[in-house]
C-alpha cells in the first residue's frame, strides 16, 4: 500500500470539507437573519455531516500514521442571495463528488481499500446533499424568493396551532 498518496488525498479531502463547512455556516447564518428559516436550517444541518466526514477522514489520517492538515481549501465565498448560494452549494458538491469519485479510484490503484470505500461512502452522502441543494433551487426557480419566507411562516402556524399533547 502506497500510504503517502492515501494521506494526501485523505487530507485534500479534509481540507475541502473544512471549507464546506465554513462556506454552510455562513450561508446558515446569513439565511437566518432574513427570516429564511427552513433554508438556514438544511445549511446549518449539512455543515454539521461535513464536519463529521472531517472526523472520518481524519481518523483515516491518523490510522495511517499521517499528520492531519486542518487547513480549509478556499476561502468563503460572502454571497446573500439564496439563489447565488443555492447554486454555489450545488457547483461544490457536484466538484465533490467527482474528485471523491477520482480518489476513490486513485486509493484502489495505491491497494488501499479502506480509503476507497471512505471516498466511496462519501460520496454517496455528497450526492444526497447536492440532490437536496438542487431541489431547493429548483423550487426557488419555480416559486420566486417568496417562496422561502412563506415557508417560514407556514412553519411558525403549524407550530402556533398543534396542540401540546400531540408532539412528539
Ligand atoms: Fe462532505
Ligand atoms: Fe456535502
Amino acid at each position: 500500500m502506497k500510504r503517502d498518496k492515501s494521506i494526501e488525498l485523505l487530507n485534500r479531502a479534509v481540507n475541502d470539507e473544512l471549507s464546506a463547512v465554513h462556506q454552510y455556516m455562513y450561508f446558515h447564518f446569513r439565511c437566518d437573519d432574513m427570516g429564511y428559516e427552513l433554508l438556514s436550517e438544511l445549511f446549518r444541518r449539512v455543515a454539521i455531516q461535513e464536519m463529521m466526514h472531517v472526523e472520518r477522514l481524519a481518523e483515516r489520517v491518523l490510522f495511517l500514521k499521517g499528520e492531519v492538515e486542518m487547513i480549509p481549501s478556499h476561502s468563503v465565498a460572502k454571497l446573500t442571495d439564496p439563489e447565488k448560494m443555492l447554486e454555489k452549494a450545488v457547483e461544490m458538491e457536484t466538484t465533490t463528488v467527482g474528485d471523491y469519485n477520482q480518489w476513490a479510484l486513485e486509493c484502489s490503484v495505491a491497494l488501499d481499500a479502506a480509503s476507497k470505500k471512505l471516498f466511496e461512502q462519501l460520496v454517496e452522502e455528497e450526492e444526497v446533499h447536492q440532490d437536496q441543494f438542487e431541489t431547493e433551487l429548483d423550487n426557488l426557480g419555480k416559486f420566486g424568493v417568496n417562496y422561502l419566507a412563506l415557508q417560514s411562516v407556514e412553519r411558525s402556524k403549524n407550530v402556533a396551532t398543534t396542540p401540546a399533547t400531540s408532539a412528539e
